[in-house]
């Protein structure tokens, strides 16, 4: 920047640094803002930057008009058309998708997950290092995670047993040389594996064919005639595809002999279903290794690697990854990206990236975990006997039990009739040969949320707080965080003989869709009757 620019800004803006920003937001507007929330919107392009010798200042009248637009006025609406105040303190907006999936924490991609900064927030206020803190639908683990990295007890509960490994891998102490030396020996081998495989230059062909066809119909001029919509793009698109079929259909020919018609996991459905020949045999080559490591803990974070790499190579097109509406195998016509694209045809990228990833978390985390106890207990919340599961797993875990017995829930119950929780890992059941307790899931979205699913339902988490009352202390605090949109947890609380001392209104953002409408979950505070 040159001096004059430079007056010329220093006399018509405040330029402070990022730090100064943030403690004067914080004054100013009484809310918690970090630098990095600072440098975050400066990133992204929300308030300009001004550099000044290698130095970032932002203008302060322009980040403080952001935070009123955009925090004040947004707080305004919801609560105007909600028609009661909300927890702002427990939206977390201003916390990064960084820090959202720290660590361990995005180990493996688990749908209805909590935010870590709200497990954090409720274990900091209202327990303490050494307590002992119970999950019983446990999921992927977060509250035992939280719970590690403050020195806090935990145990978990949960139907899945895929839910289960993944919280173990993230719980488990490594020795990370080992795991380290491990894993990147069976990306290599699994590597070289891979480039042996026959099909090389049908894939290279394939490519080629795919660019030039892309080059000649679909190129940038394409986009922008289709922007100005000059073109009908299914019907010129499904034209172009039929010429480019024709001459793949030659390449199959040709290259017969080397292309797989069967493949591994024949008996599997899912993985038949919806994974190419190729990529089942390179996953069957890599779970050959998985099956020769002795080392148990190193083995599930294989297993794990495997799992996210399968996730996200299932035979699908780009705009339908979410829905997995048809498998696709070969080349297609893409409405995401207007060009000829194609499904991924080799784990080699994703498990190269995915186990470099986990070793990085697992690292990252073994740093900030503190010495306590944990418990993964693979069961039904309703029925399991969670001292009798102790007692046989873990006697010293056991006898601090015994001692101290648990001093609260902080736990997510399923929302009614929204996900499936064993379909969501359906491929990781398939390669590991789990046993699946569907049927036992509380509210699944297979049971939909009529009048019946309803009642189960009430019948079904009203059971588990029963259950689990069983090995609280009497001054044990509760918390549950749940949509009640249907407005089932009175009955359900009174059922449990549990008494609400607090509700809290957490709105919940970052949901580009939903941010329009207003849209929160609530977290009961609740005591033994
Ligand atoms: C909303 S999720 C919990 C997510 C968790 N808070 C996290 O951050 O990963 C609810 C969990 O309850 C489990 N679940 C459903 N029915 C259950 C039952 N009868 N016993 C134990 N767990 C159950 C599901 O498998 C699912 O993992």
């Amino acid at each position: 920047m040159t001096l004059d620019k430079w007056i010329h800004i220093r006399d018509h803006k405040k330029l402070v640094t990022i730090d100064e920003a943030a403690k004067e937001i914080k004054n100013k507007l009484g809310l918690n803002v970090m630098p990095h929330n600072i440098s975050y919107l400066v990133q992204y392009g929300r308030i300009n930057k001004y550099k000044i010798k290698n130095r970032v200042f932002v203008d302060i009248k322009e980040v403080e008009e952001y935070y009123k637009t955009h925090i004040f006025k947004k707080r305004e609406e919801w609560e105007q058309k909600l028609g009661f105040k909300l927890d702002w303190e427990l939206a977390f907006d201003l916390v990064t998708e960084k820090e959202r999936t720290k660590h361990v924490h995005r180990l493996h991609p688990y749908k209805g997950k909590f935010i870590p900064q709200l497990v954090e927030y409720f274990l900091k206020n209202y327990f303490k290092p050494g307590d002992i803190i119970l999950d019983p639908f446990m999921g992927s683990g977060t509250t035992l995670v939280q719970a590690l990295e403050m020195g806090i007890h935990s145990i978990g509960v949960d139907i899945s047993p895929f839910n289960c490994l993944i919280a173990e891998v993230k719980l488990q102490n490594y020795d990370i040389k080992k795991l380290r030396s491990t894993l990147l020996d069976m990306l290599n081998k699994t590597l070289e594996h891979i480039e042996q495989r026959k099909r090389k230059e049908f894939d290279e062909e394939v490519e080629l064919l795919i660019r030039k066809f892309n080059e000649k119909y679909f190129s940038q001029e394409y986009r922008r005639m289709l922007h100005m919509g000059k073109i009908n793009e299914k019907e010129y698109s499904s034209r172009v595809m039929q010429e480019f079929y024709a001459k793949y259909q030659k390449l199959k020919e040709k290259y017969r002999e080397d292309i797989s018609e069967d493949g591994p996991f024949k008996d599997k459905s899912f993985l038949y279903m919806w994974y190419s020949p190729e990529i089942r045999e390179e996953m069957a080559f890599y779970l050959s290794l998985i099956n020769n490591i002795e080392d148990e803990a190193i083995k599930k974070v294989a297993m794990i690697i495997l799992s996210r790499t399968a996730r996200s190579v299932r035979a699908t097109t780009h705009f339908d990854l979410a829905t997995l509406k048809n498998p696709v195998y070969d080349p297609y016509y893409c409405y995401k990206h207007k060009k000829i694209c194609r499904p991924v045809n080799t784990i080699a990228q994703h498990l190269k990236k995915y186990t470099y990833d986990v070793i990085e978390r697992i690292e990252e985390f073994s740093k900030l975990r503190k010495d306590a106890y944990y418990a993964v207990f693979q069961g039904d919340s309703r029925k399991i006997d969670i001292e009798e599961e102790l007692e046989k797993t873990n006697p010293e875990f056991f006898k601090l039990y015994q001692e101290k017995k648990i001093h609260g829930i902080f736990t997510s119950p399923p929302y009614l009739g929204q996900i499936d929780y064993h379909e969501q890992h359906a491929y990781a059941y398939e390669l590991f040969g789990f046993k699946r307790f569907d049927r036992l899931e509380i509210g699944p979205k297979f049971q939909g949320t009529n009048k019946k699913a309803q009642e189960e339902y009430i019948e079904g988490i009203s059971q588990v707080l029963l259950n689990m009352k069983r090995f609280l202390r009497k001054d044990a605090k509760i918390f549950i965080v749940v949509n009640d949109k249907r407005n089932l947890y009175p009955e359900i609380f009174e059922k449990a003989k549990m008494k609400v001392i607090k509700e809290f209104k957490r709105p919940v953002l970052n949901r580009t869709s939903r941010d329009r409408n207003p849209y929160y979950e609530s977290i009961f505070e609740v005591e033994v009757e």
